[in-house]
């Protein structure tokens, strides 16, 4: 088992809430982090798959005879040849959840471009790939869908209402009603998409590129027809996933499925442009927004109804309303939508599923309301401040909304803001100031852990989470040092694997809030049998005490009546003959649980952007940020700053590069590559300042943090094009935005 140690890391003897650096950092950039990609198994062959050149209609023949007596190759499997695979039944909760979920090979029917109809299996990776592409297949091509513009394939569903909301909006005396766009956004994690399947008899390794390891195993069980306990999933470090890597994607099943008929390990690694064909992307969505306020600027009116796009094969809904119900003060409000079926693969959650896109809108509808009231865009969201979740009327467990804009104005100079379009210069140059709020859910699920106290003084501690680069391991080892004062560099974490203690998915922003509680508990139930240990046996040394007498600092047990009788643990161990003092924990989700019943659970943000706007050369550059966080007690400041910079650096690529464009002719992702498909690079990323509020949520967890993964980048784009709008008079409700917009100036 891989684990992340903090070598040589400082003990802090106030470990939360400083700074500490990733433990496993060390491990990273010295390579020695072994990602799925790397491993190399003895005898692993390479699977590489055919994918579908045509985005709907039949595979009428495959033709595999050259490419069967190719070098190296030692199978071509595809529908027919290889044992099926099965579908998994629905999922419970957070358990057993994919979203494209037919399996590879169901049927003939080609639904998306991309779609794997075959497989090579060869010696070398090049081998696999010259067989692939010598494989021919012949199709029956039917008439394709990947239109831009969204129909609902049915009528709009109302997700939430309250009050009048057309009537409201029809005899509000301000108005707006205006269209926003955001594109299909493919997440690209530095990493790409790998299996590397072992079975041993019955029994299968999956190394996987997984964000949820135990949600992994519970898939594909079913879909191997073995049963669990045989399937092993490891994910040990992870290049990022974006919420792209969460489910599980056809090429694992396949690649768990050609090792199984081959009788050897094998690898498969997504190229970068299936990645824009396979693996889920963040649907287009096209979301009509209409306020109505009163001229004083009190909302009166808010309506949301909004399209995304999704597969022929699965519906995926974008929850664009996510935040609409509760964000604002309003009396009449309705939330609706619709899906539009498109012959792409299926969508899947991006980082800050629904809320993103959903707040793009909101914010970039609040924005055009407050120009038409000629109010200011704080002034107009402080006037609709709401005290408490109007949609559920229940109170916020912890909201402070409004003192997130204040700092954030103040900290961004927003008083020295003229509001006329293009008023503002520097350096020869026109600057833009805009604004926007933003929210996240705060949310826990089931957890368990476990720490394992060892006679030479380290201590384990283990839960089936995964870090996917945002500092779990870090976190852990924290939490774990606070709760028995054992130095981080003795603490030893062990995450991503299904053998270990059920942990969460590492998504939703509550790997975090969700793993704290349980190793909290579990390291004080190590440190109770330690104690425990030390009162019993014909050995112990304190012979005639009660744990309750004692208790453990500074790697000792000892009397708190007189810290001089202090025992080394390690001695406590040998004359108890055991070999660790044990301590398991669990905390329980949130979903449905009592704190969702009482509270609205909530982090906040807001959002400052500055841009500079050259109308000679139509240049335009995002060149001040401000991100001021309300998302509960930060326990370790540092990665989770970085969590935010990075969303911001992201959001900056949504507002002005990200977009897939699918080609009408075939149906392709056109732009499926890193030079086509732009994502911010540093050159991009402004300077960008960073306040948490640092306010903890006590209603969630005994600690009050809440997590920081996908929050940054909600508002950022609404943020961005209120800044373009008050540099150029551009307002860009389709993003991204364009130069092509912004010569209209
Ligand atoms: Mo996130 S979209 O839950 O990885």
């Amino acid at each position: 088992m891989s684990r992340s140690k903090a070598l040589g890391a400082p003990s802090a003897p106030k470990v939360l809430g400083g700074k500490l650096p990733r433990i496993d950092g060390p491990l990273k950039v010295s390579g020695r982090a072994t990602y799925t990609s790397d491993i190399s198994l003895p005898g692993m062959l390479y699977a590489v798959p055919v994918r579908s050149t045509i985005a709907s209609g039949r595979v009428v023949a495959i033709d595999d005879r050259v490419a069967r007596k190719m070098l190296g190759v030692r199978a071509i499997y595809y529908r027919g040849n290889i044992r099926p695979f099965f579908r998994s039944g629905p999922a419970q909760g957070f358990s057993g959840l994919i979203d494209e979920k037919r399996p590879p090979f169901e049927d003939d029917v080609v639904r998306y471009y991309g779609q794997y109809v075959a497989v090579a299996v060869a010696q070398t990776m090049e081998q696999a790939k010259a067989a692939a592409d010598a494989v021919r297949v012949q199709y029956a091509a039917d008439a394709h869908n990947v239109e831009r513009r969204l129909v609902a394939e049915k009528s709009l569903e109302t997700d939430s209402e309250r009050g009048d909301a057309e009537g409201a909006f029809k005899s509000a005396p301000v108005q707006i009603d205006q269209t926003y766009v955001t594109p299909t956004e493919v997440h690209n994690p530095i990493e790409l998409h790998a299996t590397v399947a072992a079975w041993e008899g019955d029994r299968v390794t999956l190394y996987e590129t997984t964000q949820a390891v135990m949600n992994h195993r519970e898939v594909l069980y079913q879909m191997l027809g073995v049963p669990k306990e045989n399937v092993r999933v490891v994910s040990h470090f992870l290049g990022s996933g974006f919420g792209g890597k969460l489910w599980p994607w056809s090429h694992s099943i396949l690649a768990a499925g050609v090792a199984r008929e081959v009788g050897a390990p094998v690898k498969l690694v997504v190229t970068r442009q299936a990645m824009f064909e396979t693996v889920g992307h963040r649907p287009r969505t096209q979301q009509r927004f209409r306020l109505g306020a009163t001229r004083d600027g009190k909302l009166v009116s808010m309506q949301h109804e909004y399209l995304n796009e999704t597969s022929i094969l699965d519906a995926y809904k974008e929850d664009c309303g996510e935040a609409t119900p509760f964000m604002y003060s309003v009396p009449n409000l309705r939330v609706a939508s619709a899906l539009a079926r498109r012959n792409i693969g299926t969508p899947t959650a991006m980082r800050g599923p629904g809320a993103v896109p959903g707040l793009f809108a909101m914010e970039s509808a609040m924005d055009e309301l407050a120009i038409a009231l000629n109010m200011d865009p704080i002034e107009l969201r402080r006037r609709n401040e709401p005290l408490q979740d109007e949609s559920t009327k229940l109170p916020f467990s912890s909201r402070h909304l409004v003192e997130c804009m204040q700092v954030g104005a103040e900290k961004f100079g927003w008083a020295r803001r003229d509001p006329r379009v293009g008023a503002m210069k520097r350096d020869g140059l026109t600057i833009g100031w805009g604004m926007a709020t933003c929210s996240w859910g705060a949310m826990r699920s089931d957890a368990q852990a476990t720490v394992e106290i060892q006679r030479d003084g380290t201590m384990s501690v283990t839960t089936a989470t995964q870090d996917i680069g945002t500092g779990t391991y870090t976190v852990l080892a924290l939490v774990a040092s606070e709760a028995t004062g054992i130095p981080l560099d003795k603490i030893d974490v062990g995450l991503g694997d299904t053998t270990l203690p059920p942990g969460p998915i590492s998504g939703g922003s509550w790997a975090t809030a969700s793993v704290i509680p349980a190793v909290s508990a579990a390291a004080r139930a190590a440190v109770r049998s330690l104690l425990t240990l030390s009162t019993s046996g014909k050995n112990a040394a304190f012979a005639g005490a009660t744990p309750d007498d004692l208790h453990f600092a500074n790697g000792r047990a000892a009397r708190k009546s007189d810290p001089s009788s202090g025992v080394p643990l390690g001695d406590v161990l040998a004359r108890a003959n055991v070999r660790a003092a044990v301590g398991s924990g669990q905390s329980r989700t949130t979903f449905g649980g009592e704190e969702s019943r009482k509270y609205s659970l909530h982090s906040f943000g807001a959002q400052f952007a500055e841009v500079t706007w050259q109308p000679e050369t139509a240049r335009l550059r995002v060149s001040r940020f401000v991100s001021v966080i309300d998302a509960g007690r930060m326990i370790n400041p540092k990665p989770a700053r970085n969590q935010i910079e990075g969303a911001v650096v992201m959001g900056i690529g949504m507002a002005l590069f990200e977009e897939a464009r699918y080609d009408k002719r075939y149906g392709a992702p056109i732009n499926s590559n890193l030079a086509d498909y732009i994502v911010s690079t540093n050159a991009d990323a402004p300077a960008i300042d960073v306040t948490f509020l640092d306010y903890p949520d006590l209603v969630l967890n005994e600690l009050g943090a809440r997590g920081v993964g996908e929050i940054g980048l909600a508002g950022t784009a609404a943020a961005i094009t209120a800044a373009v709008h008050h540099a150029t008079g551009v307002r860009v409700r389709e993003l991204p935005v364009r130069i092509e917009d912004l010569l209209r100036a």
